[in-house]
């Protein structure tokens, strides 16, 4: 993996909430756990782990709708932790996001050629070239102009989910955060707006930070893949190392419980039981309770993500111990 030309560089990010359930009791949830990756400019990386493992809340962190409480995220070199008033405003104009229920993103009073017209006042073009700017973004996401006129609720899911990417167009970002963009789709939708934001991408070379809990849609979009367990990151490489080659047993499992990305003739793992609450994870490495493959060391100390000889960087005793670690390399691609 390059080093070369990091638009997005994240490191060490982490996201605590303290529950507080009565005046003795608080406890802390680390929800996000020591996140480090890095995103090229015009490059996908996906991000993929069950329900609770940390995925939106790195994308709200990053647009800063949830404070990080440790870590540093560099846009383009620049630290863009902790903005504030103006600032805070041109970082979020270059990183947009595009949520699963466009709701998020479209008021439902608003119509479709004022959403879009909203995005364009805050990109500074004067209201006269308003009407053929959001002409031409519905047709780069291929509806006709005519829809201009309508609302949200008059929409199809997939027409407000092109709108929603529409909307995030508006103001040239340089990379957009979809975190389940495409899952409340049906499947032949599903496949053109993915298409979408592929032709998108390479016409704009915009990054993507896609984030699915579906991988067969992963390996269609992301050119880098990082696996999420419990907040922090167990595997991180190439899109094709990873479905491949997986070597963490939980990313194998992942991957073994979808039948289109399975590759025959692999030991198919089960993932047993449900992921572990983040307020209360267990000792050692967190996912060896649910984990085939876990030795004595597994139950005691945690691992800490490595590179293998082959380059992938992995979170686990036995494969580090199996395919060896190179210590002199760094963590990240
Ligand atoms: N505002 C919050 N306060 C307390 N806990 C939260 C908050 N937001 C998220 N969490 C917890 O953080 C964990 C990760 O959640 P989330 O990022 O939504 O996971 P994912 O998107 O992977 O399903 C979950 O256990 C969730 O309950
Ligand atoms: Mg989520």
């Amino acid at each position: 993996m390059t080093q070369t030309s990091s638009l997005l560089s994240v490191r060490d990010l982490s996201v605590h909430f303290r529950l507080r359930r009565g005046p003795k009791d608080s406890r802390n949830v680390r929800a996000v756990d020591g996140v480090t990756f890095e995103i090229a400019k015009g490059q996908t990386l996906g991000i993929a782990g069950e329900s609770g493992s940390g995925k939106s809340t790195v994308a709200r962190s990053l647009v800063q709708i949830t404070r990080p409480t440790g870590g540093t995220i560099y846009l383009d070199g620049s630290d863009v932790t902790s903005l504030k008033g103006r600032r805070l405003k041109e970082f979020r104009r270059r990183m947009q996001m595009v949520f699963q229920d466009p709701y998020d993103s479209l008021d439902p009073r608003m119509s479709v050629r004022d959403a879009i017209g909203e995005a364009l006042s805050v990109s500074g073009l004067p209201r006269p070239r308003h009407d053929e700017t959001v002409e031409e973004l519905l047709r780069r996401v291929n509806l006709p102009a005519s829809l201009a006129r309508r609302y949200p609720g008059q929409l199809s899911g997939g027409q407000r989910q092109r709108v929603s990417i529409a909307r995030a167009l508006a103001v040239n970002p340089e990379i957009i955060i979809c975190d389940e963009a495409v899952a409340a789709l049906d499947v032949s939708i599903r496949a053109q707006v993915l298409n979408l934001l592929k032709d998108i991408q390479h016409d704009t070379g915009v990054a993507y930070l896609f984030i699915s809990h579906d991988l067969s849609t992963l390996r269609f979009m992301a050119d880098q893949v990082a696996i999420m367990y419990v907040g922090r990151v167990v595997e991180y490489g190439t899109s094709d190392e990873v479905f491949s080659r997986p070597l963490h047993p939980y990313t194998k499992a992942l991957i073994a419980a979808v039948p289109s990305v399975t590759t025959r003739g692999r030991t198919r793992l089960k993932l047993n039981g449900e992921p572990p609450d983040p307020g209360n994870p267990p000792s050692g490495c967190p996912f060896h309770p649910r984990c085939p493959e876990a030795v004595d060391q597994c139950r005691l100390t945690r691992p800490e993500l490595g590179t293998t000889n082959e380059g992938q960087s992995v979170a686990c005793h036995v494969v580090l111990s199996r395919h060896g670690r190179d210590a002199t390399r760094q963590v990240s691609p």
